[in-house]
């Protein structure tokens, strides 16, 4: 599909975008009903057909699930998948217990079974949830849905709040989503599972209505399985006041290109000025027009920029910090010769045979050993090492941190994350206080690579 065809089809086809609000209907107990189901939903506009999708109650994304900062998060999730499946809170500093890890934190959610969720939302901001089982199969057909966590004062109002789930999909020929090479090799091996098609709330190229002379936030999610988006918020007059749910003191502007990485997300506030439309590109070299903002009315007052407080995090203590290396190998033109697997030492051959292309510390899959523990309290810096030809976008289960350095050079921004970026042969150094005790995981959301090495667990005792 070229840019002239994906202009055809979606012209015809733009549509409004909207996510219900408070859509999820309670039980008795006031637990919000989430279920994953089999469902379908049209990827390539009006036009395409149907695609077989697994959807969080049916909806693409998943219903919003939004609560003030402090509150208790409470699902009572069922699977009705014929897998199964668990539900994992992405970017929440929750309790361990509660993370949604099949195999480390709970046992799968057989079919039919359910599993209560609940967990109190410490920090305000963008988060979201997805599958956490076989989550390279589950995530790019569609299980991945929104959770906000509100400020107790936040500023903007219900319709200046907007939540844009960025997707990335494989369709075939057809405007399918191509379901058959799920899993390849390739993928796993190369880059990860790229697509050819990108929705934004599960659908092309819509229109996003926004009022003149008006603050919005815009609530960047990226759910995709490998694709890296790069964004240039400056050009459609947008300023960043988060990445990762965690706030800045005053809203930045950004010079050039910020990427949103695989899981990564990025609140943008913005006040049009003209009378649009203003289309939301991506850069691919050149300009792409994914969505169009639709201005429309004016705002009697001009109003002033309220940037929301930042939640208070645990300070890295760096003069008392621990330090670990974390050194990505593998993949294809990684020149990786071996790694341990299962407790014993394999071949490159040996691991591919397995399924594995990727390792941490020269350890491929979960260890039996933690990748580092910490005592609670504790802060650790994680040395970063990419040997790998690829770029990863590396999630820390559990906890944010802050990426302090990128090539030996200190960022001016040491900002927050769950998720950082490196490019192929960078060195990224992050530090955090390990202050949450349990088993969390620590991989790649690079979803495909995650499932062939990388993934592994520290512990905070
Ligand atoms: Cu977004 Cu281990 O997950
Ligand atoms: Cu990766």
């Amino acid at each position: 599909m070229n840019r002239r065809q994906f202009l055809k089809s979606a012209s015809s086809a733009a549509a409004l975008l909207s996510l219900p609000r408070f859509a999820i209907a309670a039980t008795d107990d006031g637990f919000l009903q989430l279920e994953a189901v089999k469902g379908q939903g049209r990827l390539y506009g009006e036009d395409g057909g149907l695609s077989d999708l697994w959807l969080y109650n049916g909806k693409l994304p998943g219903p919003e699930i939004r609560v003030k900062r402090g509150e208790r998060v409470k699902v009572r999730f069922k699977n009705s998948l014929d897998e199964p499946t668990s539900v994992h809170w992405h970017g929440i500093r929750i309790d361990n217990a509660m993370d949604g890890v099949s195999g480390l934190t709970q046992p799968a959610v057989q079919p039919g079974e359910t599993f209560d969720y609940h967990f109190v939302a410490p920090d305000a901001g963008t988060y979201w949830y997805h599958a956490h089982h076989m989550s390279w199969n589950q995530v790019p057909r569609g299980l991945a849905g929104p959770l906000i966590i509100e400020e107790e004062d936040n500023p903007f109002s219900p319709d200046a709040d907007i939540i844009l789930s960025l997707s990335d999909w494989r369709l075939d020929d057809n405007g399918l989503l191509d379901t058959a090479s799920f899993g390849a090799r390739h993928d796993f091996s190369h880059a990860g599972r790229l697509g050819n098609w990108l929705t934004i709330n599960g659908t092309s190229l819509p229109d996003i209505p926004v009022t003149k002379g008006r603050w919005h936030r815009i609530r960047l999610i990226n759910t995709s399985a490998s694709r890296v988006l790069d964004l240039a918020p400056s050009r459609f007059g947008a300023k960043v006041i988060a990445l990762d749910g965690q706030g800045f003191d005053t809203a930045r502007d950004i010079d050039g290109v910020i990427q949103l990485a695989p899981a990564q997300r990025m609140d943008l506030v913005m006040k049009p000025d003209s009378a649009g439309p203003i289309p939301f590109e991506m850069m691919t070299g050149q300009p792409f027009t994914f969505a169009n903002f639709v201005v429309s009315g004016e705002k009697a007052e001009p109003e002033e920029l309220r940037v929301p407080a930042p939640n208070s995090l645990p300070e890295p203590d760096l003069a008392n910090a621990r330090s670990f290396p974390l050194v990505m190998a593998g993949g294809a033109m990684g020149r990786m010769q071996s790694a341990t697997m299962n407790g014993q030492e394999m071949s490159m051959r040996e691991l591919v045979q397995a399924g594995n292309f990727w390792a941490f510390n020269g350890q491929a899959g979960m260890g039996d050993k933690p990748l580092f523990s910490a005592k609670r309290g504790a802060t650790i810096v994680l040395e970063s090492t990419n040997n790998t030809a690829f770029p990863h976008a590396i999630h820390l289960h559990g906890h944010h941190f802050r990426v302090l350095e990128r090539n030996g050079e200190k960022l001016a921004h040491p900002d927050w994350r769950d998720t950082f970026t490196t490019q192929r042969g960078e060195t990224v150094k992050i530090a955090l206080v390990a202050d949450n005790p349990g088993k969390w995981l620590v991989h790649c959301h690079m979803l495909g690579h995650a499932a062939s090495g990388m993934m592994d667990w520290f512990e905070v005792a």
